[in-house]
């Protein structure tokens, strides 16, 4: 298949590419490295990889017109900065619309949108099912939330993901490297009193296979593993892991722009594909530890192999 992907030298586009490359998938990757890094995806066999904005009209016809994507993934997202609502618009709207017209206008056969569970905003149930309204407060999740409005609205078969915090290689941020760095270097840390609802990538891969599928349902899906857990059960798996045996350690109420609780109900995703997260939540943040043991908290390495450079 032809797969096209938007913000692919990311961490979900990039662990998606090491994933599909060995299954004979050929992808095109469209990226600003805004957050995303070229050295993740260096160019091998079956990958492109284009530096470029999806808010720019010309850089997506490019993409577009050369490669014909048969599906679009469209991981590309902006939020780095929460006070600059421009970038997030100029990306998550407008690249997000841009990026609906092109699926449309070159036949792409389907859409695969990420979003965030910032789209609920404060949730008044729990798990919060899909159809859940959205009530996003953050630059983020509104622009965000816009942008799946237009992928929706593109006119070929789409689904958007709803998605929970993944795990996996390259994971730089949250508190799984927090952690895991300061206690290795033996500084104090801090919880804030909040929970959220953790999925491994691998269950986040088998997800994404039958994503691409043609035919395979439409519309918006929770992608969870369905229990939250609190940022301290992080901490003691942490603190447990490097064998420093139970700390005392101070939790703070959750900041004013944070939800306390955020757990996805995924019934509805299981019933539609078959699909369960089959890891659990201590394996998942074990899995993680045993990655950074092996390769450091960093956000570079690769699990593909660039080609030599010529003399
Ligand atoms: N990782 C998660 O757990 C998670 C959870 C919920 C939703 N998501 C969504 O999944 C997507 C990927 O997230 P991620 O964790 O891989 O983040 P990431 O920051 O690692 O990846 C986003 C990529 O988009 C690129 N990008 C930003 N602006 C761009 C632009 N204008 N044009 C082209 N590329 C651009 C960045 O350089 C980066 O490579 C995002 O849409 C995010 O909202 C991720």
């Amino acid at each position: 298949m032809r797969i096209l992907i938007t913000g692919g030298a990311g961490c979900l586009g990039s662990n998606l590419i090491e994933h599909w490359l060995p299954k004979g998938h050929s992808i095109y990757v469209l990226d600003n490295f805004a957050t995303g890094k070229r050295e993740v995806v260096p160019e091998v066999d079956g990958l492109k990889v284009v530096e470029g904005s999806i808010a720019d009209a010309n850089a997506l016809e490019q993409a577009f017109s050369s490669f014909k994507p048969e599906v679009v993934v469209h991981a590309a997202a902006a939020y780095k900065d929460p006070d600059d609502w421009v970038e997030d618009s100029c990306t998550n709207v407008i690249g997000s619309a841009l990026v609906a017209k092109a699926v449309k206008q070159y036949g792409v056969k389907r859409l695969v949108n990420f979003q965030t569970a910032l789209c609920y905003g404060r949730p008044n149930q729990m798990p919060i099912p899909a159809d859940h309204p959205t009530a996003p407060f953050t630059s983020y999740g509104i622009t965000k939330t816009a942008g799946e409005q237009f992928m929706l609205l593109s006119g070929v078969p789409t689904l958007s993901l709803r998605i929970a915090n993944v795990t996996g290689p390259r994971l730089s941020i949250g508190p799984i490297p927090t952690f895991y760095k300061r206690l290795k270097e033996g500084k104090g840390c801090f919880c804030s009193d909040t929970a959220r609802d953790f999925l491994d990538m691998s269950d986040f891969l088998a997800f994404m296979d039958l994503a691409i599928v043609e035919g395979a349902p439409t519309g918006v899906f929770n992608i969870a593993s369905g229990e939250a857990h609190s940022i301290k059960e992080i901490f003691d798996l942490v603190s447990d892991y490097l064998e420093l045996g139970r700390q005392d350690v101070p939790i703070v109420p959750p900041a004013d722009d944070d939800v306390p609780v955020v757990s996805l109900d995924p019934s509805a995703t299981e019933q539609a594909f078959g699909w369960r997260a089959e890891i659990g939540f201590k394996e998942t943040i074990q899995r993680q530890l045993a990655w950074y043991d092996k390769y450091g908290v960093s956000d570079v390495f690769s699990h593909l192999k660039a080609p030599e450079q010529k003399a």
